[in-house]
This record gives structure tokens, sequence and C-alpha cells, in this order.
């Protein structure tokens, strides 16, 4: 596989600075040679820029830092996009959870192109099911998935590019959701894999069936990991921690079934912030996740196939 690094140092979604750091950290924690020791193409186009930005306004007076959040949405659309185009696969090094309003835009973009359905992995503590409108702390980093999904309210964003059908997305590990997001979700068709459907069927059936859909119908997926996917006991440099999180063992198992399923075709990190880390030790277990997902394993056994 060729993968290109996209550093987004996004720190607009959310209000506890560091995010911006981001991408600094995963270099420094050695993610090009992480994948490029697993045989594979790795080229690092550096830090995308935030674009002159434009006066937009919001109904809801709470959203925060809505023309940041918007020109990183744009700049990282067009990147995402060149990056599949070339036929690799992106991975972006965030930067909070908004960067996925342009990444899968991007992702959209390309998959709508090529003819192709888009899927979406979405791998957090949190469903970012709100809208512009909904949202009550006014955090755009809460609300990638109503956009992607196609919900209105974002009129000051530009028209996201073939909205993903509900039952092509799986949000995964879910253990904290609001209200408003709660009352929206019902109404969508979402494979909603909280913590109770885990705990009771485990990490790893509800996923093989989620990837069999993909498969099926000739997809392309994308996969967002958000650091609160991952207990904060192991996982500590996040803004957003909630208990109850994945163990390592979890993780590392989601990220080897990605690896063999062979389905991956954009990836983004997110919501690292290393100015809350203990000594880079988040940092070092995002980038041995992107290990095991790019197909580092301990004995190379033949795998068992999907269907
Ligand atoms: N639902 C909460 C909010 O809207 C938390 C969102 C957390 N999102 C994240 N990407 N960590 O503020
Ligand atoms: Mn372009
Ligand atoms: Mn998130
Ligand atoms: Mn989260």
């Amino acid at each position: 596989t060729r993968t290109i690094l996209i550093g987004a140092p996004v720190d607009s979604g959310q209000r506890r600075p560091g995010c911006l750091m981001g991408p600094a950290a995963y270099r420094v924690a050695g993610i090009a040679a992480a994948i490029r020791d697993l045989g594979h193409g790795v080229e690092d186009w550096g830090d995308v820029a935030l674009p002159d930005l434009r006066a937009v306004t919001c109904a809801n007076p709470a959203v925060d830092q809505l023309p940041e959040t918007l020109g990183w949405t744009e700049v990282l659309a067009d990147r995402v996009d060149d990056a599949l185009s070339e036929g690799a696969m992106p991975v972006i090094l965030g930067g909070d959870h908004s960067l996925a309003l342009g990444s899968v835009s991007g992702a959209a973009a390309h998959a709508r192109r090529s003819g192709r359905p888009l899927f979406l992995l979405w791998l957090d503590a949190h469903s970012d099911f709100h809208t512009p409108m909904t949202t009550t702390s006014g955090n755009l980093h809460g609300t990638p998935v109503a956009y992607i999904a196609g919900r209105d309210g974002f009129e000051a964003f530009p028209p996201f590019p073939a909205p993903i059908p509900a039952d092509r997305i799986c949000l995964y590990g879910i253990r904290s959701v609001d209200p408003a997001e709660h009352a929206a979700l019902l109404e969508h068709d979402i494979a909603i894999n909280d913590m109770r459907v885990l705990d009771e069927h485990g990490i790893v059936a509800p996923l093989r069936s989620f990837l069999t859909k993909v498969r099926e119908a000739g997809g392309m997926l994308h996969v967002s990991l958000d650091v609160d996917f991952l207990d904060p006991s192991i996982a500590p440099a996040v803004g957003t921690t909630v208990p109850g999180g994945t163990t390592f063992r979890e993780a590392h198992l989601v990220m080897e079934l990605l690896h063999e399923s062979g389905l991956v075709t954009s990836l983004d990190l997110v919501e690292l912030n290393p100015f809350l880390d203990d000594r880079g030790r988040t940092a070092k277990l995002m980038v041995d996740l992107v290990g095991s997902l790019m197909g580092r394993k301990v004995f190379d056994r033949p795998t068992r196939s999907f269907t």
C-alpha cells in the first residue's frame, strides 16, 4: 500500500488547546517508520495550512470558531481527495475530530467520481451526531457524523458531496451521547455499537458483519479513530475522556481485523492532545495501532475469511 500522511493541526473544534500539536507528536512517535517497516510506501505531505478566513455566521450563538473550522474543512477535503486520486491511502494526522468534516468530504467526493459507495467506521466514545443547530457545547468536533449523514443545519458549510446513507455508517465504542443526538439517532438507521452491544457480542462480531457489508458492496471504507475510543487508563492524552473504553487488546484486534479485510481506503487519527500525554504513551499507542492496521502481526498465519 502507498500511504500519504497529511498533517491536520486542527484545534478549532473544541476549547482545550493542544490538538494542534498532534501531527508533530505522531511524527516524533515514528509513524512514518512504523508504516515503512511493514513494507509500505510512505509520503509525508506535511501539515495543511488554514486558508484566509471568510465571514460566516450561524443562528446558534453557542457555536465556536466556525470560520476556522470551515477553512480546515475546505482545505482537508481537497487534500484527501487529491491523495485518493493518486491511488494512495491518506492517513490524516489530527487535530481534533472536526477535521473529519473535511477528510470525509474528500473521501466522499472521490467515491462519487469513482462510482463506488463509501462506508464510514467511527471508532469513538461519542456519536458526534450534533448539528451546529443542536450543539449546546458549541464544539464543532461533536458534529461530523451528522454532516456526513446529510442532516440539515450545516448551511454555513459546503453541501456534503454525496451524503452517506445511514446504513453505511457504523459507530463503534459509543458510551457518551447527548440528548439531542440520542433523539436524532433514533430517527436514522445507523448501526450504533455502543459498549452495551460490544460487551454482549464481543469486539469482533459486530465489526465482521459491517466489514462483510462493505465487501459485498465493493465499497470504499473511511475509518475515523478518536483517541477516546480507547480507555483513558491506556490513552490519557485526550480532552474528552470517558471511562469504560476499549482495552489495549480489543483495540489491536479491531485494527488487525481491519487489516485482514483489506478494505480500508482512508484513515483519520483524531483528538490526540500531546499536552495531556504521559511521556508520549498515547501517541506511541496510536502509532502501534496504525502498525496493526497496516499489517503488523506476531505470527503470519492464514487468516479466517470474512464471508
Ligand atoms: N457530545 C459532546 C459535545 O457535543 C462531546 C463531543 C465529543 N466529540 C469528540 N469528537 N471528542 O460537546
Ligand atoms: Mn485538489
Ligand atoms: Mn469524536
Ligand atoms: Mn470522542
